[in-house]
C-alpha cells in the first residue's frame, strides 16, 4: 500500500468543495467521474488463490459492502460490479491521480449533498489492519489506479509489518493521531519560556495566535517530532490544573532522566528523585503553573512491578 497522511476525507463536503476549488466541471458537486469499471481480484497463498470481482452487498444499514464473489466474468447486467473513480484533477499520490470509489451512480438518486453513488470508505477494526469496505458510509477512501491500472489505497499504514495481536505501525491514523496539546497556563510568557528554554521543545512563532488588537494570547511549540502543543492564556484552568499532571512525555533510558535530574536542579526546577513506574522509570517536574510534567522511560523497562506511591509527584490514589 501506498503511505501517505491520513486520507479519509468527508465525501462531498470536504471533497466537493475541493472540487469546486478546482473548477471542477458544471460547477459544484462535480467530479471527473471515470467509468465503469470491474475490479478484478487475484491473489496467491500458500496453498490457496483467489481470482474473481469485486461487488457491492446491501446490508440492513444505509451503507453497502464490498465482497469478493469467485466469478470468471464480472456480470454484465449487474451494477453491483461496476465501479466510478471520481476525482477532481487536483490531487496526486505517488504521481498518480487520487480520487475515491463510486458505485451505484448511474441513475442513482442523489444524497443530501446533491452527490450520485456511494463512495468507498474504509472503517478499519480499532488496532488492527483489518479494513470493511464500506460504500455510503459518507467518508471517502483515497483510492486511484497506477499506471498498469492496479487499484491503490492511499493509505497511512505499511501492512507489511502487521504482526497479528499487536497493533500496527501507524503514525496517521486517524483516531489514533493526536493533534496537538492545549495546556492552560497563567502567565503565557512565562510557561512558553519553560517550555522552550528549560525543556527542550521548538517555537513555532508562525503559528502563534493573536487578538485582533495584537495581543498573544496562545503560543506553539513542538516536539520536534511532529506534535504539537498549544500554551494557551487561561488563568482559571492553569489554577484548576495545579498538582495534575496531563502529560507525560518519552525519553529513552534511566540514564537520560538522570542526566534530566541533574539539568532540571541547575535550572532550579523543583522536580522528583527517579521514580518507579509500572513498567519503566519517571521523573516528575513542576511547569510554572504547577502542573506536573512526567519524564517516562520507554527503551529501557523493568519488570512489571507495583509502581512506587508518592502523593505529590505521582498522584497517587490512596
Ligand atoms: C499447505 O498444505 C500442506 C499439506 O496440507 C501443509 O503441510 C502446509 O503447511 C500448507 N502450507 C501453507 C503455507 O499453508
Ligand atoms: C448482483 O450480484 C450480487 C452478487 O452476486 C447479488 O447478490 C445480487 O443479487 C445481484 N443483483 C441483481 C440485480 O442481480
Ligand atoms: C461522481 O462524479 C459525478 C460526475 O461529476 C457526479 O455526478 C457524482 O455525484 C459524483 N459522486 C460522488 C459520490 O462523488
Amino acid at each position: 500500500m501506498k503511505v501517505q497522511a491520513a486520507t479519509t476525507f468527508l465525501c462531498g463536503l470536504l471533497s466537493a468543495s475541493v472540487a469546486t476549488a478546482q473548477g471542477g466541471p458544471g460547477g459544484n458537486n462535480d467530479f471527473l467521474s471515470d467509468g465503469p469499471f470491474a475490479f478484478h481480484v487475484k491473489g496467491k497463498g500458500g496453498n490457496s488463490s483467489i481470482d474473481g470481482y469485486l461487488t457491492t452487498l446491501p446490508t440492513l444499514a444505509t451503507e453497502w459492502l464490498l465482497q469478493y464473489e469467485a466469478e470468471r466474468y464480472p456480470k454484465a447486467d449487474n451494477s453491483s460490479y461496476r465501479f466510478y473513480f471520481n476525482y477532481t484533477g487536483g490531487m496526486q499520490s505517488q504521481g498518480d491521480a487520487a480520487g475515491f470509489f463510486v458505485t451505484d451512480y448511474v441513475g442513482a438518486s442523489t444524497n443530501p449533498v446533491g452527490l450520485k453513488g456511494k463512495a468507498m470508505s474504509l472503517r478499519f477494526d480499532f488496532n488492527t489492519n483489518v479494513g470493511l469496505a464500506l460504500l455510503g458510509a459518507g467518508t471517502a477512501a483515497l483510492s486511484g489506479f497506477n499506471a498498469d491500472t492496479k487499484a491503490f489505497l492511499a493509505h497511512y499504514m505499511d501492512d507489511s509489518t502487521f504482526v497479528p495481536g499487536h497493533g500496527p505501525a501507524t503514525q496517521d491514523y486517524i483516531y489514533q493521531y493526536l493533534h496537538h496539546l492545549k495546556l492552560p497556563a497563567a502567565d503565557l510568557v512565562k510557561t512558553y519560556n519553560f517550555y522552550t528554554n528549560v525543556l527542550p521543545f521548538q517555537a513555532i512563532p508562525s503559528l502563534n495566535h493573536y487578538t485582533a488588537s495584537g495581543k498573544l494570547y496562545g503560543a506553539l511549540f513542538s516536539n520536534g517530532a511532529g506534535l504539537l502543543v498549544e500554551i494557551r492564556e487561561n488563568a482559571q484552568q492553569a489554577v484548576a490544573q495545579k498538582g495534575f499532571d496531563p502529560v507525560t512525555w518519552g525519553v529513552s533510558t534511566r540514564n537520560d532522566l538522570e542526566e534530566w535530574a541533574a539539568w532540571l536542579a541547575s535550572q532550579g526546577v523543583k522536580h522528583s528523585k527517579i521514580l518507579m513506574g509500572v513498567k519503566g522509570w519517571v521523573l516528575c517536574l513542576e511547569d510554572p503553573d504547577g502542573k506536573i510534567v512526567r519524564l517516562y522511560t520507554t527503551e529501557e523497562e523493568h519488570e512489571w512491578c507495583e509502581p512506587d506511591k508518592d502523593d505529590y509527584w505521582l498522584n497517587t490514589p490512596t
